[in-house]
């Protein structure tokens, strides 16, 4: 059976060129990076250049770079070291959006929960932040803003250089979730304005388990792991070299893809959008039109046409092959519809009808109509046209 992956906002495959840079990692170079011998420098020089790489992509200097386990990590680090430094938990604020990861909303929950004030700003119905909503929150106990750079369902990209602006002029400092727009379109943190990035190797060829937070130089925040001085005291724990040197090499090949990888991606994802809505006249595509990730298309069954069971849909591609997820893979596998489609407005049924297919820079026109195919196949025995 032909197989076609569609979910590369959950994963990646790894690049066999990434996964050669790696290698003499786990062999001969095998050194501790903090061991003052040949080894251990020979390993310190490759991080500290992956380093260089990671730091340089994003417009960062070297030393505002600091490697994690991964974006789960780096949103984490953000939320509780920025909290943590402010002290005085009762009079501190997060002001964050209804439609992040849960890498940021279960964080700002349990910070809920011992005192501080979460206000979580709400979208529209394309998934768009109105900074404005956001300023109205921007008061003197605000410790944190963070807004996710591109949403990973949806894939709506929100006014970030607007947000991080406004919260520079209130001294407020800026967070913002990039692990799906970093290596697929362009991401500057000085064009940005922002103060604190996340982002992580595995959505871009790169492999799992490492990630990176950026931090501006001068910005106060709480180390997360304690007990050696690793990343300049900030993360303690022996650093994975490998993963680092696989990381940049990930970013290498960004640096020289993304802007033809976009340009064909986008292409294809038209495709996918126009055969889709050929064939089935009760679909709504979420999202933003233009200010999208190039990769990402999301489409619903609207329930007041036609009652499709979203999880069927998925079961039935996979039948068929076709790998795609009802949301973020992060929580696929409960049966909670959606909390973006939710903010967007979507009603419940419609949100469990719902399908991301995520394109990847292996994905090929045939691969859409084979998908659009398998779609109609499965449609017709997972849903029912609703008669009004
Ligand atoms: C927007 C966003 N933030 C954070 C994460 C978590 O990243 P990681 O899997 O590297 O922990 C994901 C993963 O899906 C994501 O899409």
């Amino acid at each position: 059976m032909k197989q076609v992956y569609l979910d590369h906002c959950a994963t990646t495959p790894i690049d066999h060129r990434v996964v050669e840079a790696m290698i003499p990692y786990y062999s001969g170079d095998y050194g501790n990076a903090s061991s003052i011998h040949g080894y251990g420098r020979k390993a310190r020089r490759a991080l500290e250049e992956s380093r260089e790489q990671i730091a340089q992509f994003i417009g960062a200097k070297y030393d505002e770079l600091f490697f994690t386990s991964g974006g789960t990590e780096s949103d984490n680090h953000a939320v509780y070291g920025i909290a943590r430094v402010r002290g005085d938990k009762r009079t501190s604020k997060i002001v964050t959006t209804a439609i992040e990861h849960h890498a940021i909303l279960d964080p700002v929950e349990s910070l809920h929960k011992e005192g501080i004030i979460a206000k979580l700003v709400k979208v529209d119905r394309d998934g768009m932040v109105d900074p404005d909503d956001i300023n109205r929150e921007l008061d003197d106990d605000v410790s944190l803003v963070s807004v996710v750079h591109a949403n990973n369902e949806v894939g709506t990209i929100q006014p970030l250089k607007e947000i991080a602006s406004m919260c520079r002029d209130r001294g407020v400092v800026c967070h913002t979730d990039a692990v799906q727009s970093v290596g697929k379109i362009s991401v500057n943190v000085q064009e940005l304005g922002i103060d604190l990035l996340s982002m992580s190797a595995h959505k871009i060829y790169g492999p799992k388990g490492i990630g990176a937070i950026y931090i501006k130089k001068g910005t106060k925040i709480e180390s997360f792991m304690k007990g050696g001085s690793q990343e300049s005291n900030r993360r303690a724990g022996t650093e994975n070299v490998p993963l680092a040197v696989g990381f940049a090499k990930a970013i290498e090949l960004c640096s020289r893809l993304m802007e033809e990888d976009g340009v064909r991606i986008l292409r294809l994802k038209q495709l996918l959008r126009q055969r889709i809505a050929e064939q089935f006249e009760e679909v709504i595509f979420n999202g933003h039109d233009t200010k999208c990730l190039p990769q990402i298309l999301n489409v619903s069954f609207d329930s007041t046409k036609r009652l499709v069971d979203g999880e069927a849909l998925i079961m039935g591609l996979d039948l068929h092959g076709v790998a795609v997820t009802s949301g973020s893979a992060c929580t696929s596998g409960s049966l909670e519809p959606s909390h973006v489609l939710l903010a967007m407005g979507r009603d419940e049924l419609t949100a469990r009808a719902t399908i991301r297919f995520s394109l990847g820079r292996g994905t090929t026109e045939e691969e859409i109509n084979y998908t659009v195919d398998a779609l109609k196949e499965v449609v017709e025995r997972a849903g029912k046209t609703r008669k009004n």
